[in-house]
């Protein structure tokens, strides 16, 4: 039977692909999406529960007291805020808004692997700038700015690598940028940030009206299952990228309990602090051990595997640890609960033992994959 027509492009686009969290009947210890390790507290579960009454109603499509509440804290005119179903959503409204055919995309690579998906999607052409020392090269990104690009994407901290840009070196960066190209700062893991050259973009937002910076709850504020985020940016344009998102994406169930994590924010910084001290701690460990893992500032660790992520990866599964695989680039570890962390440590530790017996083919047959 012949398909109906649908754009060539989704023939070479690639289907994002979760990694599996569950082995046979068993559930895997969920370190491959960096959310949080902390299950959700009573007054968050208080709100789902209360909101839950309501969900015969429509949701409030402006999101009105998510967006005060948002702009009070951030001390901006309500005008400035934009919630969305995910920063995930948002970052589509971002390409929708700024794509169109012949229209180029700056991004860092390795980094967020949505980021050419939406590229795709938008029509635009992704130009991708390798990272220096799996960080952000600022400077050869500046260089690959042209009057076809609308939109420079920066992930602070670089999702998968968990490396950071210093306010400084942002600063100088926007500087370079045309008032005219849009930038988009992304900072899905601000709050794990503990390098205090880095500060949150948002105080450049008065600065830089082509600028703006994404936040979402679905780390620190533990909410990824019910999918909110937020952009911050200029009146005029936020009031533009408003109309590229679809009316009432943002569930009434998310909306109350981002408002309700608002409330709790200090004991879920508290958690944040504690998956830090876990990121630090089996970073040590795994630097004692013998790995390379770069000074990662999310809640998560990056390890360049090289040929050997894939290999890695199964090792991982087998230990009954999901762990992201970047194959042929390396793999990506989320910080959990302290169990889970020590025995993602115990199979790394193994690997690095039994490293000559562990080619990709004896794995192959140990997994039966
Ligand atoms: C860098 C980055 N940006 C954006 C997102 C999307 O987050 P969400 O849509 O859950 O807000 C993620 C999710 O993992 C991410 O890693």
């Amino acid at each position: 039977m012949p398909m109906p027509r649908l754009r060539t492009a989704l023939d070479s686009l690639a289907s994002y692909r979760p990694t599996d969290r569950t082995r046979g009947h068993h559930h895997l210890r969920p370190l491959s999406a960096n959310e949080s390790a902390h299950r959700s507290l009573p007054p968050v579960i208080a709100a789902v529960a209360e909101a839950g009454l309501d969900i015969h109603r429509y949701p409030d499509p402006g999101c009105a007291e998510l967006t005060r509440e948002l702009a009070r804290r951030h001390g901006v005119d309500q005008g400035r805020v934009l919630v969305g179903a995910g920063s995930l959503a948002l970052l589509q409204a971002l390409f929708q808004a700024a794509g169109e055919p012949g229209a180029e995309v700056v991004y860092a690579w390795r980094s967020f692997e949505l980021y050419p998906v939406l590229a795709d999607l938008a029509w635009m052409r992704s130009v991708r700038v390798p990272l220096n020392d799996e960080t952000h090269d600022l400077a050869a990104m500046a260089t690959r700015i042209t009057d076809a690009t609308r939109l420079v994407l920066i992930c602070n901290p670089n999702n998968p690598t968990g490396t950071v840009v210093g306010g400084d070196a942002l600063q100088a960066f926007l500087d370079r940028v045309p008032p005219t190209c849009l930038v988009a700062l992304d900072e899905a893991y601000v709050e794990y940030v503990g390098e205090p050259r880095v500060s949150s973009g948002l105080r450049l937002c008065d600065a830089y009206p082509n600028l703006v910076v994404l936040r979402t709850f679905s780390k620190a504020y533990g909410l990824a299952g019910l999918r909110v985020g937020y952009l911050v940016g200029a009146v005029d344009l936020v009031t533009q990228l408003r109309k590229a998102c679809l009316a009432y994406a943002v569930n009434s169930v998310a909306q109350r309990a981002a408002l309700a994590a608002l409330g709790i924010e200090q004991e879920l910084l508290r958690q944040v602090a504690t998956t830090v001290a876990e990121r630090q701690r089996i970073r040590k460990a795994l630097l004692a051990d013998g790995w390379d893992v770069p000074d990662c500032q999310g809640n998560f660790l990056w390890l360049r595997l090289g040929e050997n992520s894939a290999a890695f990866g199964r090792w991982c599964l087998d230990a009954g640890i999901a762990v992201r695989v970047f194959d042929g680039e390396g793999i990506r570890v989320s910080i959990g609960a302290a169990p889970d962390n020590d025995a993602f440590r115990a199979a790394a530790q193994q690997w690095r033992e039994k490293p000559p017996a562990v080619t990709a083919g004896a794995l192959t047959d140990r997994c039966g994959a």
